[in-house]
């Protein structure tokens, strides 16, 4: 019987299911297509008696309506990669994408790393805020010497102070009490001083420590090495000269110049018309340094370097004003694309 038909039929629809827009498709087909299962039950319809008809007609359309609502809910529910299936095009040219860039100081820090490290120095690191024993105590600063003023500290807490370290020389004291000689280390990293802001001090900036212990170390070997240095990194023409000075933790202590960058030795603003720039301290480190750290100054010598990283930035870039160093300013920051590694 034809309503028995429509009946199973509508059973069967309303649990259809599909997962690719040609599977609705067929389905479409098969039940409202020209030569579907709706066209065979109207060729039946239409040998009913007359009577019968318009009772039979409802529930055909009632059957029709619900099979296009079933179709309709499954082509909405299509998982969505079949419908995007042709939006990505391979042919298309790409966009370009903007290369980034190192930082000046990061360029100026790998470089120094990296001549150290022909030189035989690893690396060695410590942390930023620091005790009071390994910025200075232990690197022969006297608890009321004057000394301690040298360099504007940031306290953290008091008795026991903890600081934010004013120099990378703390490492050097964190190398020694954990390692014996042979001890060749290089330890860069951020120092903070209490200062103004402004385009020529900042409250914070980057240095690079240099270390040596062994047995037979002197001062001509520390001269050396800062010469070979300066060389690989300003040039083969690079002059240096040692000027004598004061530090806690090095005896002798010197400051080290280098001929100008810039003007080459002639005289410009940038080294004051003097031809020289001074770019580190330096010095042997004081045998009181060893014993405080765990090393027999008898046995033992050693010599010590650290220099400002912006400072030489400043020389090899030219950058007049620290502050650019630290605003992430990308017209500034883009001049260095491609810069180094
Ligand atoms: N720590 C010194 C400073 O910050 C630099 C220095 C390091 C000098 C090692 C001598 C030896 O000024």
């Amino acid at each position: 019987m034809i309503t028995e038909k429509i009946q199973s039929l509508l059973e069967e629809t309303a649990a259809l299911t599909a997962t690719t827009a040609k599977e609705v498709e067929d389905l479409r087909i098969h039940y409202l297509g020209r030569k579907g299962v709706m066209n065979d039950l109207m060729a039946e319809f239409r040998e009913l008696p007359q009577e019968t008809k318009r009772e039979v007609g409802q529930k055909l359309n009632q059957l029709k309506q619900s099979i296009q609502a079933q179709l309709d809910t499954l082509r909405k529910n299509l998982p969505a990669e079949d419908g995007k299936k042709d939006a990505l095009d391979l042919t298309r040219t790409p966009y370009p994408t903007p290369l980034g860039s190192r930082h000046p100081l990061t360029l100026v820090r790998n470089e120094i790393i990296e001549i150290f490290s022909r030189l035989g120095f690893v690396l060695a690191d410590g942390p930023e805020i620091e005790d009071d024993w390994h910025v200075f105590s232990s690197m022969n600063f006297p608890a009321d010497h004057p000394a301690r003023d040298m360099q504007d500290t940031f306290f953290i807490a008091r008795q026991p102070d903890i600081v934010l370290r004013t120099h990378t020389s703390s490492v050097q004291s964190r190398v020694m009490e954990t390692t014996q000689p042979p001890i060749r280390v290089i330890c860069p990293g951020r120092v903070y001083r209490n200062e103004a802001i402004s385009a020529r001090a900042h409250c914070f900036f980057h240095q690079v420590e240099g270390l040596y212990i062994d047995k037979h170390v002197s001062f001509a070997d520390l001269k050396q090495v800062l010469l070979t240095f300066a060389r690989e990194l300003f040039g083969e023409g690079t002059q240096i000269r040692l000027r004598p000075s004061y530090f806690p933790f090095t005896e002798p202590s010197a400051e080290m110049d280098i001929s100008c960058h810039i003007c080459g030795g002639k005289g410009c603003a940038f080294c004051k018309q003097t031809g020289w720039v001074e770019i580190l301290g330096c010095g042997m480190v004081d045998p009181a340094v060893l014993e405080a750290n765990g090393i027999d100054s008898k046995e033992y010598k050693g010599y010590a370097f650290g220099m400002g990283v912006e400072r030489i930035t400043n020389l090899k870039y030219r950058v007049k004003d620290l502050r650019l160093f630290s605003e992430n300013d990308v017209r500034f920051l883009d001049q260095f694309v491609g810069e180094g590694f």
